[in-house]
């Protein structure tokens, strides 16, 4: 066991890779880098052989020496053999004692195997070190893409050039750039220069999260764009990393920056601004004016000769309908066109502007609206509204890439931390990226083959520097990274922290900061007659926690965590975390709620949709659903009314009954139009004992009613649900979702 361990468990222990490989095996001893060592590529690797040359230098100032053929027997030997790697961007890369030989299917598979490398490489200045060792390893995904947007907030040439550098390090594929949206517009189109001149720049930005009230905004003139030479350096370096930029052009909607340039594009003919907010706004390309499409022609010819991509993102998604229904131009064409809604007019907008690409010798690709009133006959769809738009997609043969904002939004916050990071929606921690698993409930072939892979989105709107921005996207990035290259069975969660752990040293050279907060305290909650039992869990190696449950700040002299605790009242949970001799991470807070319902049984008579919990406990398990609403507490009925009856099983005094619901608009969550609480002693007649018709908080509200104590077993809850959205709101037309959560009753 000892000479097993010597050997091989903490040779891979010691060494960490990520994406984690096909298959690695590791011997005795190390390959050592030294002046004399040899660097054997031919021509067609010399940008792989330059990026080794330049990586070992900057390291440890060593040069290797270029040779076409070993003249020494201590060599690095990059080769292309495809007879060997069959597969796509597949490399072996083979280390012993003498020499190191990285054969790959193609360049790429090349770069990736020394991205590999680069990864085991120990040392610094004049010896580096790699192990003895032998890997395969191919993606699993032949797409693997991350997003960045540059319109919300910019982002420097140098920033991109270093985003392209840790995509490639973790041997993502695609960056997806989204440089047009209502908020600027980044890329210069020569023939259009009011672009440049208007649609760069806004007036202002808005401070906070949008969900607060009143807005503010600062006033400040933002904004910026890259130049067409800027551009075309951008994507020379990208294609030396072998990544392919996919340029979005937004479209019909998101288009206010444009609008604000070319105010004859929209219906109204405006005036318009580039935005100040985020949002999705009504003003949006008129559908009915052909001048739109030579526009957007015009556009994409500048686009399709910057970027050599075969696909090119034409947005598609929040596109409101409002304005196109009362245009003169649209309401032609959908009659000329025989259109019998506006998502049709949206399809007829998609296709023609696909069919222009197609003509370029360029695919569309777009957000799953597409599917909307028909999906072009060739677009790929990218699913970002969870996957069913893309699994959509695939029964109707289009290629599909998943991307849902349930799993894969960077924007996200990622911790339930109060003091964490402003971020635009719920909660996606690092180990929910890493569990994603798409397309997990098709099973059919014949569907599962048009999933070409997966893609992480950056969304700006509140990450105006780089350091917020790194903070969103890593590590949460490196997690994506081997769900998209690394072999599913292989994927472990732990495992996969420790090698992250390993990587600090090498983003830190990298100058990226990442969000360290995963380690932090977590919990999990259960409830038993009347009683919490709360678990606290922390991933930190050997990492100790002491809590305390009567609000003092714990401390090392507070109670060490040994296991799960009870509580029997209402308390709010306080706890820190130490690794060997400091403090690690913040405070950890947690409310928790023991009630005369904490755990009764409820029954509740409409099924609550998957995207939030869907199971009835979470209505009296004693913790609050957040603002970050995705925290699974909350439970979310989509159209539709709710009713609960939680049963005290036995009559019982009441004198106090709670329940909060979610108001935000923004998220298409609105408050019922009233509430009900009633009570009975047999579960057949009910007495409404207080009905409530006011929310206004925006976020989250508490329905309280105190009364004169009642005899009660059964406690009844009803709201209703909005209904359809209404006209100018976002997702008008749609049906509202109410989201409910904890029934507290005293
Ligand atoms: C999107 O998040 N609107 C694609
Ligand atoms: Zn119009």
């Amino acid at each position: 066991m000892l000479l097993l361990c010597q050997s091989v468990l903490c040779a891979l222990a010691q060494y960490s890779v990520i994406p984690k490989p096909v298959a690695m095996h590791t011997g005795d001893g190390v390959f050592a880098i030294d002046n004399n060592t040899q660097l054997i590529a031919p021509g067609e690797l010399k940008n792989e052989a330059a990026f080794l040359r330049q990586y070992v230098q900057a390291q440890s100032g060593i040069r290797l020496s270029m040779s076409r053929s070993a003249t020494s027997n201590r060599y690095i030997h990059l080769l292309i053999d495809t007879a060997i790697n069959y597969k796509a961007e597949s490399y072996t890369l083979d280390i012993t004692t003498k020499n190191i030989t990285l054969s790959a299917h193609d360049a790429a598979g090349v770069l990736y195997g020394l991205q590999t490398l680069r990864q085991l490489i120990k040392g610094s200045a004049k010896t580096l070190q790699l192990p003895v060792c032998n890997i395969t390893d191919y993606p699993r995904f032949a797409y693997r893409g991350m997003h960045l947007d540059v319109s919300r907030h910019f982002f420097s040439v140098d920033f991109i050039k270093q985003y392209i550098d840790v995509l490639s390090l973790y041997k993502f594929n695609t960056f997806h750039w989204h440089l047009t949206d209502d908020q600027g517009w980044r890329v210069e189109i020569k023939k259009y220069p009011e672009l440049q001149r208007m649609g760069a720049w806004r007036d202002g930005t808005l401070i906070g999260h949008k969900k607060e009230l009143p807005h503010t905004f600062d006033n400040k003139k933002y904004g910026g764009y890259y130049t067409q030479e800027e551009v075309k350096a951008v994507v020379r370096y990208a294609a030396e990393k072998h990544i392919t930029i996919i340029p979005e052009i937004e479209m019909p909607g998101h288009a206010l920056a444009a609008l604000a340039a070319y105010p004859s594009l929209g219906c109204t003919g405006g005036p318009y601004k580039t935005a100040k907010f985020w949002g999705v706004f009504d003003d949006v390309f008129c559908a009915g004016n052909d001048s739109t499409f030579t526009f957007l022609q015009n556009v994409l010819d500048e686009v399709a000769a910057l970027f050599p991509s075969r696909y090119i993102h034409i947005g598609g998604d929040e596109c409101p309908k409002g304005k196109w229904n009362q245009c003169p131009k649209c309401l032609k064409r959908m009659k000329e066109e025989r259109l019998s809604d506006a998502h049709e007019l949206q399809s007829y907008f998609v296709k023609r502007v696909e069919k222009y690409l197609n003509s370029k010798g360029k695919q569309a690709i777009g957000w799953d609206e597409i599917l909307e009133g028909g999906l072009s006959p060739n677009a790929t769809v990218m699913s970002w509204r969870g996957e069913e738009g893309g699994i959509a997609a695939a029964q109707q043969k289009h290629d599909v890439i998943m991307a849902p904002e349930s799993h894969v939004y960077f924007d996200y916050y990622q911790s339930l931390y109060p003091e964490e990071q402003l971020a635009a929606g719920g909660y996606t921690p690092l180990s929910k990226v890493y569990s994603y698993e798409p397309m997990a409930s098709v099973q059919e072939d014949s569907i599962r083959t048009y999933l070409k892979g997966v893609q992480g989105e950056v969304w700006s709107e509140y990450l105006p520097t780089v350091a917020k921005a790194q903070h969103a996207i890593f590590p949460r990035l490196i997690a994506l990274g081997e769900v998209a290259w690394s072999q599913q069975a292989s994927r472990n969660y732990p495992d996969f922290l420790s090698r992250l752990r390993q990587q600090r040293t090498l983003l830190k050279k990298l100058n990226i900061a990442t969000a360290d907060v995963f380690d932090e305290i977590n919990y999990t909650s259960t409830v038993k007659d009347n009683r919490v039992e709360v678990t606290l869990t922390t991933t930190l190696p050997n990492g100790r926690i002491y809590y305390t449950t009567d609000g003092t700040v714990p401390t090392p002299k507070s109670q060490q965590y040994s296991g799960a605790f009870t509580l029997a009242k209402n308390a709010e949970v306080k706890a820190v975390l130490f690794d060997v001799n400091k403090q690690y991470g913040r405070l950890f807070k947690q409310a928790f709620f023991v009630h005369k319902a904490t755990g009764k049984t409820v029954t509740i008579k409409q099924q609550p949709i998957a995207r939030f919990n869907t199971n009835s406990s979470a209505l009296v398990n004693g913790v609050l659903g957040t603002t970050r609403y995705n925290d699974n507490q909350w439970l979310g009925f989509k159209g539709q009314d709710y009713e609960a009856i939680v049963d005290l099983g036995a009559a019982t005094p009441v004198s106090n009954i709670k329940m909060n619901v979610l108001n935000y608009h923004w998220q298409k969550m609105w408050q019922p139009d009233h509430v009900q609480f009633l009570v009975s002693t047999d579960g057949i007649y009910f007495n409404i004992i207080y009905t409530a018709n006011s929310f206004p908080v925006n976020g989250i509200n508490t329905i309280e009613a105190t009364f004169k104590a009642v005899n009660a077993r059964y406690v009844k809850v009803i709201a209703k649900n909005k209904g359809i959205i209404p006209a100018e709101e976002y997702g008008a037309g749609e049906q509202a979702l109410l989201l409910i959560d904890e029934i507290i009753v005293q």
